[in-house]
């Protein structure tokens, strides 16, 4: 605390040398469709069982866990080896080990120590074939449980009789489809009704509808991002199906509904390219309930539930979970975070099934109350709020084991209609529309933050670093004609086509040079301010005008000051510290060059004329009755959080920036942090503090940007209560005295 500090402001440039392109490619495992022997069909067979147990665990690593004797059971980390991984790997189906954890790195076990001191040479077809103390034989505790770590890839034609993976298993069934009956003259997306068609190593195929349940339909529907399900009217496609040419792979669901994926249910294999007959039955139809995002055939970003939010995730349907509890909004710890809690939590938004439980602030940290603790959903309830949970003490949790979620969402085709061209990456470039069967650019006049967060969305590419008004340093030997103009976007619509745009193309700026261009990112910082840190510190001065001459030259003064007798007098400010956090997960980045930063002589420090922050006095109808003149900033780490280390400072013309976990205060006796009340009448206002207000650098919400709380002021003294974030309040226009 205490620095003494000057600030300087920024200005616009893009800082092309830092930005970093994010490795987008996810690497799919070489599954591969199981069509061998159906599986045995006694469940309980003598053979040694083996799964994959704890937290934060994957499909290919966590602890393993062994059924003897009727009962699951650990290993013993004592004397554990890369080659008892291998054997435990290769038993599940894995070709082979990258490593494996000691010290119940994914959680403690219960019941038995099967084994202990293992030894195996490697080669072992089983574990049970490997040396040990003998089973059960152990003198370790639950500490010291062993887990692995598989290679992302499948033995070529596993057979998983003898594995039990309660997550999802996608070597059996590597996708679902819904294929349309009814061809209509226009495709409309989403698919919301069809055959359900699985994908298998040479193609899709039909699974035979004897024995479907509206349980095995609620499964394939959140697979395809769809909250619920639909009953068919079979009859209407009957005849037409048992004309078509069916390969049924697949018999005999057995879904009990809260499944996250196909592959996890219960199923039968038809034999290598047998034609299964499928007698009596007929390929499975489903029709699914879209949510309410994706109904009318438009889509928007917002969310729908009131008590449930996502938030800091790139794209739509992911983010950190955020309930809602005494009106105010926490996050949820990540112990014991499933699938089947996330599903919950994806359905409850409008979403299908979740795709993933993603454990440790993976879509970053969020601030304030932590509001539950070991969810323990089942798959079925209507709300996170139904599930068991454990209410969180400050101690349990902290905010580094956020949870979040991806869930499954409908394939909308989106991004079939617009691309980006001409950047050095496949994050950035000259945007380019279809509109009719033309491709073509958009005219850049009126392009900011908001349409290009359209475009970055749309594109699956995250967030909007940057709106670019001037393309012509890209590659521009094939600029196509202006296809669009006066984008006009409110930034929450999933496609640049929901906006606004002039009917006929009117720009009057060159294409080649002036086509709107973006640069997208999968992470973005996120500021907010500390609210209570506002309440505890606000005060006000009488200052004398003779400390003031600095503060008038940089225009952190109102207007009526200019009229005083200087220097004789005071003006009346009212104070407070504000503290910025960046909970994003990128740092929060100036968009100045210092090349344009000005010198600013009477504070000695570099100065621009952007605008950081806006402190307002608004009255109760939002007319603002006085406004903060803070023109001038320096953005630096004044401290982090535990584990985090500083990054930027002022001083010495340092780099400036908020590193993610990091916070940038301004202490009450900065100067020019304050608003000039010296011309307010008593009375009810409402302070409101707005950062970054014109959406100038890229955050991934924008929501929690401003500040409010109620102020009292009697003529002498100042009360502020209910300091909190929220929506901007709309303001109307200046009414501030003039002169
Ligand atoms: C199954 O059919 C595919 C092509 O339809 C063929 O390449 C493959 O060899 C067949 N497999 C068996 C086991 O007959
Ligand atoms: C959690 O605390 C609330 C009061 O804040 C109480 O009503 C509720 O029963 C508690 N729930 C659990 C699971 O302890
Ligand atoms: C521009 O278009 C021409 C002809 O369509 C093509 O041959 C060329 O590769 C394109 N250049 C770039 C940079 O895309
Ligand atoms: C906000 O400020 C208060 C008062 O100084 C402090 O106790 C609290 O820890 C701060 N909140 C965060 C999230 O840093
Ligand atoms: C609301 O604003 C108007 C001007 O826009 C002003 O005349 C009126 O007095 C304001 N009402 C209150 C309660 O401040």
């Amino acid at each position: 605390m205490g620095k003494p500090r000057h600030r300087q402001q920024l200005v616009l440039t893009l800082l092309f040398g830092l930005w970093f392109p994010c490795c987008l490619t996810q690497t799919t495992p070489p599954s591969r469709t199981n069509l061998g022997p159906t599986p045995s069909s006694s469940p309980q067979t003598e053979r040694l069982k083996v799964r994959l147990a704890g937290y934060p665990r994957k499909h290919n690593e966590g602890r393993i866990e062994l059924f003897y004797k009727g009962e699951w059971g650990t290993i013993c980390d004592d004397d554990f080896s890369t080659a008892n991984a291998n054997v435990l790997c290769r038993q599940m189906g894995f070709v082979s080990a990258t490593g494996w954890t000691h010290s119940a790195k994914y959680g403690k076990g219960q019941g038995k120590i099967w084994l202990d001191n293992v030894l195996c040479n490697g080669g072992e077809k089983s574990i049970e074939f490997c040396k040990s103390r003998g089973w059960g034989n152990s003198d370790c505790t639950h500490d010291e449980d062993a887990g692995v770590v598989c290679k992302d890839e499948r033995i070529p034609g596993f057979v998983d009789s003898n594995v039990i993976d309660t997550q999802v298993d996608e070597s059996k069934v590597e996708e679902v489809r819904l294929r349309p009956v009814v061809v209509t003259a226009k495709k409309k997306l989403p698919i919301t009704e069809g055959v359900v068609e699985v994908k298998h190593k040479d193609g899709w195929a039909q699974i035979c509808d004897l024995g479907w349940t509206i349980k095995n339909t609620r499964v394939v529907c959140g697979m395809l991002g769809f909250p619920h399900e639909r009953k068919v009217n079979k009859n209407f496609y009957k005849l037409y199906l048992e004309r078509q040419k069916n390969f049924f792979l697949i018999h005999s669901v057995g879904c009990t509904g809260t499944e996250v994926h196909l592959a996890a249910c219960p199923m039968e294999f038809s034999k290598p390219n047998a034609t299964w007959p499928c007698t009596g039955g007929m390929p499975a139809v489903v029709n699914c309930m879209p949510g309410p995002l994706f109904t009318f055939g438009k889509v928007s970003f917002r969310t729908i539930s009131c008590n449930v939010r996502l938030k800091g995730g790139a794209r739509m349907g992911e983010g950190r979970v955020e309930v809602l509890k005494d009106s105010e909004w926490g996050t949820v710890c990540d112990d014991r975070w499933n699938l089947q809690s996330a599903s919950v939590v994806c359905r409850e938004l409008g979403f299908g099934s979740a795709k993933e439980a993603l454990t440790g602030a993976r879509m970053g940290q969020g601030m304030g109350p932590i509001h539950m603790n070991e969810v323990k959903c089942l798959g079925n309830e209507k709300s996170v709020w139904s599930c068991p949970f454990k209410n969180i003490t400050a101690e349990d949790c902290k905010h580094v084991e956020d949870a979040a979620v991806r869930c499954n969402t409908p394939y909308m085709g989106l991004e079939n209609s617009i691309r980006i061209v001409g950047g050095r990456s496949s994050y950035e470039g000259r945007v380019e529309v279809q509109v009719g069967s033309k491709w073509g650019t958009v005219c850049s006049t009126g392009w900011t933050t908001k349409e290009a967060m359209v475009v970055c969305r749309q594109l699956g590419l995250g967030y909007s670093m940057h709106a670019i008004t001037e393309t012509w340093y890209w590659d521009s030997s094939n600029v196509t004609e202006m296809v669009m103009s006066g984008v006009k976007c409110t930034g929450n619509e999933m496609a640049l086509s929901q906006c606004q745009h002039h009917k006929t193309v009117n720009c009057q700026r060159a294409a080649a040079k002036f086509a709107a261009g973006v640069i997208c990112s999968e992470t973005a910082s996120d500021l907010v301010l500390n609210a209570s840190l506002v309440q505890q510190t606000v005060y006000i001065e009488d200052r004398p005008l003779h400390m003031l001459y600095c503060a008038a030259e940089e225009n952190c003064l109102s207007k009526s000051a200019a009229k005083a007798n200087w220097p004789y007098g005071h003006r009346r400010l009212l104070r407070f510290s504000s503290e910025i956090h960046n909970i994003g997960r990128a740092d929060f980045k100036p968009k100045a060059g210092r090349h344009s930063w000005v010198w600013h002589a009477c504070h000695g420090h570099y100065h621009s004329m952007d605008i950081f922050t806006h402190y307002d006095l608004l009255n109760a109808n939002g007319t603002k009755v006085a406004e903060g003149h803070k023109a001038s900033f320096c953005l630096e780490d004044t401290d982090c959080q535990e584990g985090v280390s500083k990054r930027y400072e002022c001083a010495n013309f340092g780099d400036q920036g908020i590193t993610v976990g990091c916070w940038d205060l301004y202490r009450h006796d900065i100067d020019c942090q304050w608003i000039d009340i010296t011309d307010v009448k008593p009375g009810n206002y409402i302070l409101q503090v707005v950062i970054n207000p014109n959406n100038e650098v890229a955050e991934s919400d924008f929501t929690n940007n401003a500040m409010k709380c109620n102020c009292k002021y009697d003529g002498h003294r100042i009360w502020l209560h209910n300091c909190h974030i929220g929506k901007k309040h709309k303001t109307q226009n200046y009414q501030l005295s003039k002169f």
